[in-house]
């Protein structure tokens, strides 16, 4: 079976890092785009370098913009990543270079090479992708798969408005071109990254039993681990390796539920809430399909074989 074919757009981002890791692991990975997000585009994409020094792989590294669409970033999650977005761990310049094409411009351009071949994979707030569908809104047409890691289903977020996730309520905006401009695409869910923990002392096994990507990882992992606990959060939670393993291997969903999502842009308490038609009262056409349940034992094979701690498939 062919490897699926990634366009990863990606703000690392300690869990982008984990997903970056999965796709190098499993998939064929034509190009990284970079968001802001985490922590600033420049951090973003100097981390997006660092990681494709990492897996010694030839991967693209393409910034996209700056900020959000509309409105300026009120927070950004540097308590979780590191005012790096790698954990603060320091690590000297990279080798990858950054390439002269906009983010935005190099998704278009790569769909457009490979019609219908190509998974994108957006890990990050939609901003690069939004510019890309207002560029061109037949970009979809082209698209083989969206999975996007973003929302909170049933309004229970991660950021100081209540029901918003971090990607969604960092620009809004973007998420709605999105959310309108695609036919279809799968949602990987801030509450289902909750249910689908991993146990500390178990995820510290693959970590030592690992190769150097297990090392860099758990290093730049660090900081994230005690905000989350210091959070209450059970385990280790890691939002965009969920949704890459659902961008690789889609038959690791075990339930979704399609229906029509919108993106709140004017509450004062619930811009960014992503507001599921559960019981399809709007009889507007159901455009994604919420993931609800994943099989634990394929998404847990998949990390530890990006971290070297189980042999390839
Ligand atoms: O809410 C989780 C998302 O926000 C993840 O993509 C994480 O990297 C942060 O960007
Ligand atoms: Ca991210």
């Amino acid at each position: 079976m062919t490897k699926p074919q990634l366009l990863i757009d990606t703000d690392p981002g300690v869990d982008d890092a984990l997903a970056i890791l999965m796709a190098h692991a499993h998939a064929d990975v034509l190009g990284l785009s970079i968001a802001a997000g985490n922590v600033g585009l420049a951090h973003t994409t100097r981390n997006a370098r660092r990681l494709v020094d990492l897996v010694g792989a030839a991967t693209p590294v393409f910034a996209g913009c700056p900020n959000p669409l509309v409105r300026l970033p009120e927070e950004d999650a540097a308590f979780v990543h590191g005012h790096d977005g790698l954990g603060d761990v320091g690590f000297p310049e990279p080798n990858t270079a950054v390439a002269d094409e906009h983010a935005a411009l190099a998704i278009l351009r790569l769909t457009r090479e490979r019609p219908g071949e190509i998974t994108l994979v957006a890990l990050a707030p939609l901003t690069n992708l939004a510019l890309a569908l207002r560029l061109d809104p037949s970009l979809p047409q082209r698209v083989k798969r969206l999975v996007v890691m973003g929302g909170a289903v049933t309004g229970r977020g991660n950021t100081s408005r209540v029901p918003a996730e971090f990607n969604v309520g960092f620009d809004p905006e973007a998420a709605h071109v999105v959310f309108e401009g695609f036919p279809d695409f799968d949602l990987v869910d801030w509450e289902l990254t909750l249910r689908h923990a991993f146990d500390e002392d178990e995820f510290d096994q693959w970590l030592a039993a690992g190769d150097h990507r297990a090392k860099f990882f758990g290093r730049v992992f660090r900081v994230a681990r005690q905000t989350n606990r210091e959070r209450g959060r059970r385990g280790i939670i890691a939002a965009d390796a969920l949704a890459m393993a659902v961008a690789i291997d889609p038959s690791v969903v075990k339930h979704s539920e399609h229906r029509r999502v919108g993106v709140e842009l004017d509450g004062r308490l619930t811009r960014g809430a992503t507001v599921v038609d559960w019981s399809g009262r709007l009889g507007r056409r159901s455009q994604v399909s919420v993931v609800m349940e994943l099989d634990q034992a394929k998404f847990a094979a998949m990390v530890q074989r990006a971290l070297g701690a189980l042999q390839a498939a």
